[in-house]
């Protein structure tokens, strides 16, 4: 198969999950705004679109663009997401014959262009790889709006994800020994701006979650009157919840002694071994205090992530260089929720840490910054305009990434309250000397 045949390949596999979280609801659910955080599905169609002309059609097929007059109307830096519905937006047949007229023009012109002509662009088709990952990650965005959608279910609903065998018999936590590691890439092609380049980071040893917090273990931190003690929060955390009225994460309720949670339109028992979704940086952040534990950093999450202490490198996904497959990673919303903690054996590190990939987004402790020798490319706005404090960083993605938009080395980034996103965490500790010897 040639670059351009993979490339395509991976469109058509985003293009077919956009149209099948696009065909399940009707126009009245497409142009409605579910809630101010997203924007209307329809605008989402839309955008994956014009992103494409941009991009595909006119950067790297040096061609006219299908409807440059729509880049004002579909630039998310223009148009704040709860402003969105107020705009005059593409109907949903017109933005469905729009996606389609330009994936036409834009695979027409690519198909012939060469792979190397100076215009990095083109280079290893990263313009293609780019378009695909921005789709998945839209088509990610939308499956959150239907997470946050009331009334009924649109989605198919699979089985869900395999049960491990051995989770009785996993250690609470593993070591990480310490010393450097190969933090980010400079050779994986697809690879974004914020993941370049590859650097040495020196990382004493830690303990890190074998697998992320259920909810199980979060739900004692509430019985344990975690949400109402302020010892365990940061200042922003504890002003945070209070404002927000936080008091367990979201879509759950109380259901006498338990908990009930509400997943794609269904109301059902939180169950006890999954790992915890839908919580804020500030929640997981306490949790940690709370179990006398911290959040990982993002070197640290990482290193766990993709370090082979015999190969003496580091890889790109916990189980080696090869993509995900299915008996991997819960990835590319195979299924609608995560595995019980421990599933996917075969994706564990090498340490023997599980679900790094895959599940849930994994809130860490740091910022979102910029690697040293960072360069912008293709656009400031991909990623340089979030570095600083506001954003946290998330690792390892969750069960409604695609594989194309997930690696060891790539990065998430959220504000510390939101917990709309598909995200966990797992918590770490510093080793002791004696125990890091
Ligand atoms: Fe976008």
């Amino acid at each position: 198969m040639t670059d351009f045949d993979r490339a395509r390949t991976l469109l058509d596999t985003a293009r077919r999950r956009t149209l099948a979280l696009t065909d399940c609801v009707d126009e009245g659910e497409l142009i409605t705004q579910h809630s101010r955080l997203m924007s209307p599905l329809v605008w989402d169609l839309a955008h994956i679109g014009n992103q494409e002309d941009i991009w595909l059609v006119r950067a790297a097929g040096r061609a006219a663009g299908v409807r440059p007059d729509l880049d004002g109307l579909y630039d998310a830096f223009q148009h704040p997401r709860f402003s969105r519905p107020d705009l005059p937006l593409l109907r949903p047949d017109q933005a469905r014959r729009y996606i389609a007229s330009v994936r036409d023009q834009a695979l027409d012109l690519l198909a012939g262009a060469p792979a190397e002509d100076g215009d990095p662009l083109l280079a290893d088709r990263f313009a293609l790889g780019m378009i695909a990952q921005h789709e998945q990650q839209h088509d990610e965005t939308m499956l959150a709006t239907h997470q946050l959608r009331s009334g009924p279910a649109a989605l198919h609903a699979p089985p869900p994800p395999p049960a491990p065998a051995d989770a009785a018999m996993l250690p609470r936590e593993v070591l990480v020994p310490g010393g450097p590691f190969t933090m980010g890439t400079s050779a994986d092609p697809w690879a974004l701006d914020n993941e370049r380049p590859a650097h040495i980071v020196e990382v004493p040893a830690f303990f890190l979650d074998t697998v992320p917090v259920t909810n199980g273990a979060y739900q004692a931190f509430i019985a344990d009157g975690g949400y109402g003690d302020p010892r365990w929060w940061s200042a922003e955390g504890w002003a945070h919840r209070q404002q927000a009225g936080l008091e367990a994460p979201l879509f759950w309720s109380r259901d006498g002694a338990g908990w009930l949670r509400r997943r794609f339109g269904v109301v059902e028992p939180v169950p006890a071994d999954e790992p915890v979704l839908h919580v804020c940086w500030y929640e997981a952040d306490a949790y940690a205090r709370w179990a006398g534990r911290r959040l990982p950093t993002e070197a640290e999450w990482e290193k766990a992530a993709r370090h082979d202490e015999h190969l003496g490198r580091s890889r790109r996904y916990p189980w080696g260089d090869a993509d995900p497959g299915p008996e991997h990673a819960n990835l590319g919303q195979r299924h609608l929720q995560p595995a019980p903690a421990g599933g996917y054996p075969a994706g564990q590190s090498p340490l023997g840490i599980r679900q790094l990939i895959g599940d849930v987004w994994e809130w860490t402790a740091s910022d979102f910054l910029p690697y040293p020798g960072f360069e912008a490319f293709p656009y400031r706005e991909y990623s340089e305009v979030f570095f600083g404090p506001d954003y946290k960083v998330l690792r390892g993605g969750a069960f409604g990434v695609d594989p194309v938009a997930c690696r060891g080395t790539f990065r998430n980034w959220d504000y510390p309250i939101r917990r709309q996103i598909f995200c966990g965490f797992r918590t770490a500790r510093d080793a002791s000397p004696r125990e890091a010897a």
